[in-house]
C-alpha cells in the first residue's frame, strides 16, 4: 500500500509524483508531460550527453573526504564561439532531459548560441550520495550545499578554455527557482543572470496563504455556485466526522477502509488535505478551463473525488479502499526516495505548511501545523520538533533574504493563478531584479516553449524574459518586446 501521494507538495515545476498534500510544490507530471509532448518537435534528435561529477559530502567541512557523483546533461550543438552558458537547475525530483529540448531556456540558447546543461540536485533522481535515504544519511541534504554543489559543477565547466568568455544564465522553477537566485546571490563571479519561475523564496511554517488563493481563484474563475458548493461539502464532512454514525457514513460514502479508524485525529485531517488537494492541483497547475471543470463535477456529484491514479496514492488497488491511516502514510514514505527527500528539507529548511488557519477559504479548520510537526518527528525522530522547524526557517530566510534578496540580473516571475506566488517576490527588488507577474498563468508556464493556445500574456511574459536576459549577458539582438 502506498500513501505517499499526499505526502509532499513542493514546488517541483514537473515531478513524477501527484503527491499533493503535506508540502506541495511537488507534482504534475502527468500534466506537464502531456504539455511537453505537445511542444516537442520528435525528429528533433541532440547530442544529449549524460555525465557524472565527483563532489564533496560536505562542502563546509574539510575534515569530510568522503564524495559522492553527481548527474548531469549537456546539449552543446547549439553552441558558437563565445555563446553563454546556460543551466537549468533541477529541484526536488528526478531530472529529465526534456528542458535541453524545449523551453524557454532552449529558445534562449537558440537564439544566442548557447551550451546547455542541466544539473540533477543532491539526494534526488540518479544523484544519491547513500543508497539508503534515512535521518542519517540525509544530514548532508540542504540548499546550501546543493548550491555549492552548483557552483562546483559550474566552476568545472569554466575550466574549459571554450568558455572562458562566456556568460553564464541559471534557470529554475519552484524550489529550483529559488536555488536560480541564491546561486546569484552566493555566487555573483560565477553567475551573470538567473531565471527565477514561482519561486516561493520567503520560508514560512504556517503557509495558510496558500488555501486563500486556491479559494481566490475558485470564486474568480469557478462556475456560478462553485465557491458556495465548496463551502457547502467541506462543512457537510466536517459534520459526519461528529458523530460515530457519521464516520460510519463518510467510510462507506468516501470508500475508505474499514480497518481505518477516522476518530484518530491526524487520519481526520490527512483526509481533508487530501480533498482539498483536488483544489490546490487545479489552482497550483490548472487553467481557469480546468477550475471551471473541477466546478461542473462538485456541483454535479456534490461531493470530492480523491485522485486514484497515481503511483504513490492513498488508494489501495488490492483492498478496493482509501487509506487515510497517516501512521501507515508515515511508513509507507520510507520507501519513495524523493518524498523522504523533499520532506526533509521542507522539516528543516522552509516549512511550507499548507494549513487551513485562513478564515478565507472554503476548506473548513481541519488542517493543522501539528499534523506537519507530526510528519516531521515521525519520520526523522523527536529532534525534528516544531523548535527544530522554526529554527531552521530562520536561519533559511536570514541567509537568502527572504523577499528581498541583495541581487541584480535576476528576473523573478509569478503566475497570478499559481497559490504559491505568495511567498514569492512580487515587486521588483530593484531595477536590475525586477518581478513580473503573469495574469491566469499556473506554476512555472513561462518556462516552456510558446503554443499556439498560450495566452497573450504568457507569450509576452517569455519575450521580457528572453529581453532581460540577452540585455543582461549583452548577447545577440535584443530589444525591448
Ligand atoms: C577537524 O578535525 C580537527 C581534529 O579532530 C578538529 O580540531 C577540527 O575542529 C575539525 N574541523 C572541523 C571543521 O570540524
Ligand atoms: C491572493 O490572495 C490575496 C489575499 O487573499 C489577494 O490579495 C490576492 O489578490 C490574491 N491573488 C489573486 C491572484 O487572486
Ligand atoms: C467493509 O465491511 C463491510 C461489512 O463487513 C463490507 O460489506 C464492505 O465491503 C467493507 N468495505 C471495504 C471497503 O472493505
Ligand atoms: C548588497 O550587495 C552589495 C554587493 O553585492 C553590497 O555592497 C551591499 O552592501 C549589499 N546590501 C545589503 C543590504 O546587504
Amino acid at each position: 500500500m502506498y500513501f505517499a501521494e499526499l505526502a509532499i507538495i513542493l514546488s517541483s515545476c514537473f515531478h513524477s509524483s501527484t503527491s499533493f498534500g503535506l508540502n506541495g510544490l511537488s507534482n504534475g507530471y502527468r500534466f506537464f508531460i502531456k504539455e511537453l509532448n505537445t511542444s516537442l518537435n520528435l525528429f528533433d534528435a541532440p547530442d544529449i550527453e549524460t555525465n557524472w561529477i565527483e563532489q564533496p559530502l560536505d562542502h563546509f567541512d574539510s575534515n569530510e573526504s568522503r564524495t559522492w557523483k553527481m548527474r548531469y546533461f549537456e546539449r552543446l550543438d547549439l553552441w558558437r564561439n563565445k555563446g553563454p552558458i546556460y543551466l537549468f537547475i533541477n529541484g526536488e525530483g528526478e531530472a529529465s532531459e526534456w528542458f535541453l529540448r524545449t523551453g524557454i531556456m532552449y529558445d534562449l540558447a537558440k537564439e544566442t548560441k548557447g551550451a546547455m546543461f542541466l544539473s540533477e540536485h543532491r539526494y534526488y533522481g540518479k544523484s544519491k550520495p547513500f543508497k539508503n535515504i534515512n535521518t542519517e544519511t540525509l544530514a548532508y541534504l540542504s540548499s546550501r550545499q546543493a548550491l555549492a554543489d552548483v557552483a562546483k559543477l559550474l566552476e568545472t565547466i569554466k575550466m574549459s578554455p571554450e568558455y572562458k568568455e562566456s556568460k553564464v544564465v541559471v534557470v529554475g522553477g519552484s524550489y529550483a527557482g529559488n536555488l536560480a537566485v541564491w546561486m546569484r546571490l552566493l555566487y555573483p563571479d560565477l553567475v551573470d543572470a538567473a531565471i527565477s519561475s514561482s519561486a516561493p523564496v520567503l520560508a514560512k511554517k504556517d503557509f495558510y496563504e496558500y488555501l486563500e488563493n486556491v479559494s481566490d481563484d475558485f470564486e474568480q474563475q469557478g462556475t456560478s455556485g462553485c465557491y458556495d458548493k465548496i463551502v457547502e461539502v467541506f462543512k457537510r464532512y466536517d459534520e459526519l466526522f461528529k458523530t460515530d454514525s457519521g464516520i460510519a457514513q463518510l467510510k462507506e460514502e468516501e470508500q475508505i477502509c474499514n480497518n481505518t479508524d477516522m476518530s484518530k485525529p491526524e487520519n481526520k485531517q490527512l483526509f481533508f488535505l487530501d480533498k482539498a488537494s483536488e483544489f490546490m492541483y487545479e489552482a497550483q497547475y490548472g487553467s481557469p478551463e480546468s477550475i471551471k471543470k473541477l466546478c461542473d463535477e462538485i456541483i454535479t456529484y456534490s461531493k470530492v473525488f480523491s485522485a486514484k491514479d497515481d503511483e504513490t496514492d492513498l488508494w489501495s488497488e488490492r483492498n478496493n479502499c482509501f487509506d487515510y491511516d497517516f501512521d501507515a502514510m508515515v511508513e509507507a514514505m520510507r520507501d519513495v526516495d524523493w518524498v523522504m527527500s523533499w520532506t526533509y528539507q521542507t522539516c528543516t529548511e522552509f516549512g511550507y505548511f499548507m494549513t487551513t488557519a485562513s478564515e478565507n477559504q472554503p476548506f473548513t479548520d481541519n488542517i493543522h501545523t501539528d499534523l506537519f510537526y507530526s510528519l516531521c518527528t515521525k519520520t526523522y525522530g523527536e529532534k525534528f520538533d516544531e523548535k527544530r522547524i522554526d529554527e531552521g526557517i530562520e536561519r533559511s530566510n536570514e541567509l537568502y533574504g527572504g523577499l528581498q534578496p541583495n541581487v541584480t540580473n535576476v528576473v523573478f516571475v509569478n503566475g497570478d493563478l499559481d497559490p504559491w506566488h505568495r511567498l514569492g517576490v512580487l515587486e521588483d527588488v530593484s531595477y536590475e531584479a525586477p518581478a513580473k507577474i503573469i495574469p491566469l498563468s499556473s506554476h512555472c508556464r513561462d518556462l516552456f516553449s510558446d503554443r499556439p493556445r498560450d495566452p497573450e500574456e504568457l507569450k509576452e511574459a517569455r519575450k521580457y524574459i528572453k529581453y532581460l536576459i540577452k540585455k543582461w549577458i549583452g548577447a545577440g539582438e535584443y530589444k525591448m518586446p
